[in-house]
């Protein structure tokens, strides 16, 4: 039997992640769930997060998806190795659960010539260093400065992300990431909410200094991965159709949720347990 493709992240983030997915494979149905109702992740302990995530896999597993994006780096940085090494295959070994981690890491290099990158993430994602462990992987020459945006998220989930309140905390932590090292030339935006902030960050960055996102890496990624293992595609339900859940409020997720999507979205309530 064939199902959609589950996508999964706290909030409204993973949904910059399923645009792309959308406009690249637009053939497969996508199921995306959003854990509003305990976003933000950012600032949460390995444990809650690894818990929390493991619940919503657990949830699109019950609607039947062979396949699961963590499309959020924070849930990726700290529940994915576990779930994928201790619970997967408890669960069901022919299902995949995939991250926005590795696919990002595995081309990185390749937006710096300086060979200098700086990551700006959540408190979760910088604090495990899995950009840089990951990274050492394929580019081993890449200096890789980190900063973390705590405040960043809760501006964009609450609509702050173009108002000129959010000026102050994007040129802070800017200021902070340069204060590293003046030579970075590539800025990954290594959490799926802040593609919201693009044009914000776009107009305090110094000149020559490439800002990357995530969406158009994981497609790609995806892609090919799909590509790879025709077994699991045959279990991709291929009907180009979308749904959208939320464990908050559905009518607050469709306003909120069409400015990260792009476009008009419904939405259901439900809950995990
Ligand atoms: N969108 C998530 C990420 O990519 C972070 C949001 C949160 O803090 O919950 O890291």
């Amino acid at each position: 039997m064939s199902a959609p493709i589950g996508v999964f992240d706290s909030g409204y983030g993973g949904l910059t992640i399923l645009k792309e997915l959308k406009k690249q494979l637009p053939q497969y149905d996508y199921i995306y769930l959003g854990d509003n109702a305990r976003a933000p992740y950012g600032s949460r302990s390995f444990e809650t997060v690894y818990q929390y995530t493991l619940e919503a896999v657990n949830w699109f597993f019950k609607q039947g998806c062979s396949l699961v994006i963590i499309a959020c780096n924070t849930a990726s940085a700290k529940a994915l190795r576990n779930i994928q090494q201790l619970d997967l295959p408890n669960m069901d070994p022919g299902k995949r659960v995939l991250g926005v981690i590795r696919p990002t890491t595995e081309v990185l290099g390749h937006f710096s010539t300086n060979h200098q990158i700086g990551i700006m993430g959540t408190l979760g994602t910088v604090q495990s260093d899995s950009y840089p462990i990951e990274i050492a992987k394929f580019f081993p020459e890449l200096q890789v400065f980190q900063q973390a945006c705590p405040m960043w998220v809760p501006l964009i989930e609450n609509g702050e992300f173009d108002k000129p309140g959010a000026d102050y905390f994007v040129q802070q932590y800017l200021n902070e990431l340069f204060s590293q090292s003046k030579g970075i030339d590539a800025i990954l935006l290594a959490c799926t909410h802040y593609p919201l902030l693009e044009a914000k960050i776009k107009s305090f960055l110094p000149l020559g200094v490439s800002l990357v996102t995530q969406g158009d890496i994981v497609a790609k990624s995806l892609a090919k991965y799909l590509e790879n293992h025709p077994e699991l595609a045959h279990k991709c339900s291929q009907h180009g159709l979308l749904s959208f859940y939320t464990t908050d409020n559905a009518d607050t997720f469709e306003k909120q949720g069409s400015l990260f999507f792009g476009q008009k979205i419904e939405a259901k309530h439900t809950d995990l347990a």
